[in-house]
């Protein structure tokens, strides 16, 4: 089987989930596919940071494309996605004809991409480092943003503003805190957060000059 080949069968074994998962609760159509997005999103920003790290391309597009298994098969959202995700990849990833080391390192960077923290012994990989750092690019995506902020009525405004508000600490805390590994990571994640605030900050000034505004 070429690369190609395995990863188009990982792709429908992550689609079987979460169309299990939508049978299962149709009401949780949007969040699925918010979760599919977001994890295609994650294999792009992987596979840009994979070239420039020098990092395992199929490793980390196949650690991607399952590192939110548990959340896109709605089996976990917690904390603990990622370690129960990689028990659930593991079975189907030596099935595929991957070597032991492969099937580890896989499964350590969809174990550890939320805290770092695996529950079984492996090193760290650069593979893991760059399946992680794309995770969290994605996190600060203006698409997230305005979904985290949400649609709004006119009448909505002042909340709307207090929402974003708490949105910009919460960019400003991530830029400080969420641990982002590597250098092509932290130079995307950097773009990504410096445009983040600086967007919010001009919702809020936009907001600000409004009220201030005499006649
Ligand atoms: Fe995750
Ligand atoms: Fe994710």
């Amino acid at each position: 089987m070429t690369a190609e080949e395995r990863i188009e069968q990982v792709i429908a074994f992550a689609k079987k989930k979460r169309d299990i998962a939508l049978v299962e609760n149709p009401d949780y159509a949007a969040r699925l596919k918010y979760r599919w997005q977001h994890t295609l999103r994650v294999v792009q920003y992987g596979k840009k940071l994979a070239k420039r790290e020098g990092a395992n391309a199929e490793i980390v597009i196949v650690a991607c494309l399952l590192h939110d298994i548990a959340k896109l098969s709605d089996r976990s959202r917690n904390v603990e996605h990622g370690r129960i995700g990689a028990k659930m990849a593991r079975p189907f990833l030596q099935e595929l004809g991957y070597a032991e080391t492969d099937v580890e390192n896989i499964c350590y960077a969809i174990a550890s991409h939320v805290d770092g923290k695996a529950d079984f012994e492996h090193p760290l990989t650069i593979e893991a480092q760059v399946v992680s750092d794309a995770d969290k690019i994605d996190r600060l995506s203006s698409y997230r943003m305005m979904l985290a902020l949400g649609k709004f009525a006119d009448s909505e405004y002042e909340s709307f503003i207090a929402k974003t508000k708490k949105r910009l600490s919460k960019s400003q805390k991530a830029s400080k805190e969420w641990r982002v590994q590597t250098k092509s990571g932290k130079e995307v994640f950097q773009q990504q957060i410096s445009a983040q605030v600086l967007f919010l900050e001009r919702l809020i000034a936009d907001h600000e000059m409004t009220l201030s505004m005499e006649f």
